[in-house]
């Protein structure tokens, strides 16, 4: 059971990273069961939302309730704890490397790819007030195309975009986590050679023995 799990999890960790989709729809209803087992924990705790909980056009008041029970919701923002600085955004889609949707053609092209250049903004904002010498970056979608190989190439192009390792390398980061592709791999590189690590619940659970989180030394 998710609760029995991440008990343990106390004691094994400093901090508590959740890279998105903490729910199915979006619905306020569904953060509650996750939300009692978060405030059990007594750790801080770091979030960053992800597509699912946009679903319901709810987002706002997710991460208002998240943030009364003092849960850190990153969205283009920073958090730190003790020497390591954390910054986290939602990211977007758009594909990866010279399969890179561009700003082109028609108006609806353009609003599309104008959403996962914002995100990516938010993140070189955010990443450009870290000042800690450890620095960690949350995603929901991913930066690089490694960590979702394993999913159909075909929907490559909405589950990250190239955009945010851009951002990552150009600021330098010891990690970088992030969820979304659900059949993707657990590690990869950027570009610079900084870790990223895909922390799907899914590959989670594919381990051996199956888990609900994953521990990271930074
Ligand atoms: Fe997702």
């Amino acid at each position: 059971m998710l609760r029995d799990q991440l008990d343990r999890v106390c004691d094994e960790a400093d901090t508590l990273i959740v890279a998105g989709d903490l729910t199915n729809f979006g619905k306020p209803e569904e953060m509650e069961p996750l939300l009692n087992i978060f405030v059990r924990l007594r750790l801080p705790i770091i979030v960053v939302l992800g597509n699912h909980d946009y679903e319901c056009g709810h987002q706002a008041e997710l991460a208002e309730t998240m943030s009364a029970a003092g849960i850190k919701v990153l969205d283009g923002s920073t958090h730190q704890c003790e020497d390591v600085g954390f910054a986290g955004t939602k990211g977007f889609v758009g594909g990866f490397g010279r399969g890179m949707l561009t700003a082109f053609g028609e108006d609806e092209v353009k609003t599309f790819v104008r959403a996962g250049i914002d995100e990516a903004v938010k993140l070189e904002r955010a990443m450009s007030q870290l000042r800690t010498a450890k620095r960690v970056v949350v995603l929901h979608y991913s930066p690089i195309a490694a960590t979702v190989q394993g999913e159909n190439p075909e929907i490559y192009p909405f589950l990250g975009t190239s955009r945010l390792a851009e951002v990552v390398d150009r600021h330098g980061a010891d990690l970088v986590l992030h969820g979304h592709a659900h059949h993707g791999k657990p590690d990869g590189k950027t570009p610079a050679g900084i870790a990223v690590h895909n922390v799907a619940i899914t590959l989670l659970q594919a381990q051996d023995p199956p888990a609900v989180y994953r521990i990271f030394d930074v």
